[in-house]
């Protein structure tokens, strides 16, 4: 079926098998920052925005995205060097292998969109349906934390 997706503001005519994954069509695009892990709805590696909100995009149908603004991991760069989020992933030390990170990445851009100062509670459960096997957590709610603090301090000195 033909379908003109939105992907990180560009706008893309495609033919699409129905049954196709949104994650594996992104992939195809050489988005290849999510990660096609589980493919059940349990890891978070795929995670990506739909309108702004983390959806795990290995359980949506590429069609299903239509009329949806999709953005990935490679959506969020502004130019050289990471991006904020990625920063404070850095500084926070909250990446080992880097299998979870864009996924963890884009589920914390979800709730900062939509959160400017989320709570550790808030954090974790924003982030309860991404899996990292290697940095225990704490980091990663810490790097979120960090990244909050950033950009309230960047909207206070507008
Ligand atoms: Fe989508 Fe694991 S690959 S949740
Ligand atoms: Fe390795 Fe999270 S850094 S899975």
């Amino acid at each position: 079926m033909k379908a003109t997706l939105d992907v990180n503001g560009r706008r893309l005519e495609a033919e699409l098998a129905p049954d196709l994954r949104l994650s594996t069509y992104l992939r195809s695009l050489d988005l290849t920052g999510l990660k096609e892990g589980c493919c059940e709805g349990e890891c978070g590696a795929c995670t990506v925005l739909l309108d702004g909100r983390p959806v795990n995009s290995c359980l949506v149908f590429a069609f299903q995205a239509e009329g949806q603004e999709i953005v990935t991991i490679e959506g969020l760069s502004q130019g050289e060097g990471p991006y904020g989020l990625q920063q404070a992933f850095l500084d926070a030390g909250a990446v080992q292998c880097g299998y979870c990170t864009p996924g963890m990445v884009m589920s914390a851009e979800g709730l900062l969109r939509a959160s400017a100062a989320p709570t550790e509670a808030e954090i974790r459960r924003a982030l309860a349906g991404n899996i990292c096997r290697c940095t225990g957590f704490e980091t990663i709610v810490h790097a979120v934390a960090i990244e909050a603090r950033r950009r309230r301090q960047e909207e206070a000195s507008k």
